[in-house]
């Protein structure tokens, strides 16, 4: 088995990220998160039970599984409590095998209170988390790291200092009255930390020093990066495998043997604005939204929804230099008579088949079709090849000629069993 495997998005996040890093992780030693924070809502279904993990690296939930937190996530430790909370009371113990990174930026509720005020003037629809307010501090440098909640005085001033800051753009900008009454930084940032306290420590180094089997596990998806994704409609973190460095801390050399799947949902859906070329809308989008269960599993908004995109597919495989692809949700396309998958953008006469930088363009353009045969059988919950469509095997060989990378395994229902392998990958 290889020793280090990373598994993320390759679309708009969503693609089923928990159900396939709970499968795989069952032989790793470790597995870590390296960047977002409560945003990320990934979810599992094992013998029935529900999780959805947001701060936690799915992989925890496995008994031997040792949890990181690293240093690219920006953590609401209240949140972080809940979901420690909501996890052990369903019997599954885990506090002590979890490690937070002493790097790792604090999500404060000031945070929280900007996210929501940045959204009044255009917004991006976020998760309203207090993600990019928090990397926001951190590159202005005026964050508050874990290492600092063991230093009161060096704590209250920053946050005394924060809180200046927040009070002059919430009333000079947005001319809204900002108060905060310091019972709220006691509630969910004083008082959870004494619960992580002995949990903090230099989790780039532990990575370096314990020679273990390791699984990363990224949150949001290619498409929702900073850098390469459709900015500004973006989460501000590098959600593709260009955060893996900074995100855990070690440098790309401790990558150089690492094997990277993205995860693809066999159809595309977004949570938020922002340009999505293969946007089905009306009772067509209902269907899909509804066969697909497509609501988020961290706000309950409902996800806009569409074919296929192999340009912007292309893109995620190029970008991360992916060994594979792990194909969702197929069991979705069921009984479609014909399938849409999308090859191109036209715009301004010209036809791209590179993922533009230019919002303009993906905004403005015309997606070009293939229409594939769809398949009438079910394959809902098959583990046998021998089980799949004939038209879903030509579905799947064409999306892996147009990408130019093998699609490993197939995801065919929720639940932790649904699934086959089409190539070895660990
Ligand atoms: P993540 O953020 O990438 O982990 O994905 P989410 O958990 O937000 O959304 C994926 C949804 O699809 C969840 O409700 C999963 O339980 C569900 N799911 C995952 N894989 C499959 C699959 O192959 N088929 C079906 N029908 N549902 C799936
Ligand atoms: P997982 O890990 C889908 C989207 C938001 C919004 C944009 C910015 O479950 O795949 P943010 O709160 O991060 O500042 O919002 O990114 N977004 C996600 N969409 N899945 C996610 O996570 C997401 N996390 C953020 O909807 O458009
Ligand atoms: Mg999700």
């Amino acid at each position: 088995m290889s020793k280090k495997l990373v598994i993320l998005g390759a679309q708009w996040g969503d693609e089923g990220k928990g159900k396939i890093v709970d499968l795989l992780s069952e032989k790793f030693d470790i597995s870590v998160r390296y960047q977002g924070g409560s945003n990320a809502g990934h979810t599992v279904v094992i013998e029935g039970v529900k999780y959805i993990m947001h701060l936690l690296p799915t992989g925890i939930l496995h008994p031997h599984n040792v949890g990181i937190i690293a240093q690219g996530m920006v953590v609401d430790l209240k949140a972080l409590q809940e979901e420690i909370e909501d996890i052990e009371a369903k019997g599954n113990k885990i506090l002590h095998k979890l490690y937070i990174s002493d790097r790792a930026h604090v999500v404060m509720p000031y945070h929280k209170l900007l996210d929501k005020l940045f959204e009044k003037k255009n917004g991006v629809g976020t998760t309203l988390r207090g993600i990019g307010p928090a990397y926001m501090f951190k590159f202005m440098r005026k964050g508050i790291r874990m290492a600092d909640l063991f230093d009161k005085k060096v704590f209250e001033n920053r946050v005394k200092e924060n809180i200046e800051f927040v009070k002059d753009i919430a009333e000079k900008v947005f001319g809204e009255k900002f108060e905060i009454d310091w019972k709220y930084i006691d509630e969910e940032v004083i008082k959870p930390f004494q619960m992580f306290k002995d949990r903090i420590i230099d989790t780039a180094k532990y990575l370096r020093e314990n020679n273990k089997s390791v699984i990363f596990e990224g949150a949001q998806g290619t498409l929702l990066d900073i850098d390469m994704g459709t900015y500004p409609f973006v989460t501000s973190s590098n959600s593709s495998a260009l955060g893996l460095a900074n995100g855990t801390g070690l440098s790309p050399k401790y990558f150089s043997d690492a094997k990277i799947y993205g995860v693809a949902k066999a159809y595309l859906t977004r949570v938020g604005g922002g340009p999505f070329p293969t946007e089905i809308f009306g009772e067509e989008a209902e269907i899909l939204r509804e066969k697909g269960g497509e609501y988020g599993a961290t706000t309950g908004r409902p996800r806009r929804v569409g074919w296929l995109d192999l340009v912007a597919l292309k893109h995620s495989v190029d970008v991360n230099a992916l060994d594979g692809i792990i194909l969702t949700k197929l069991d979705v396309l069921d009984g479609y008579p014909e399938i849409k998958v999308c090859v191109g953008y036209e715009y301004n006469g010209k036809v791209y088949t590179d993922f533009p930088a230019s919002l303009e363009v993906l905004e403005n353009c015309k997606p070009i079709y293939k229409t594939l045969p769809g398949w009438k059988e079910s394959t809902k919950g098959i583990t046998d090849i021998s089980k799949l469509p004939e038209n879903a095997r030509r579905y799947l060989e064409f999306i892996e000629k147009y990408i130019g990378v093998p699609i490993v395994m197939l995801s065919t229902g929720p639940q932790r069993h649904e699934y086959l392998f089409l190539k070895e990958i660990v």
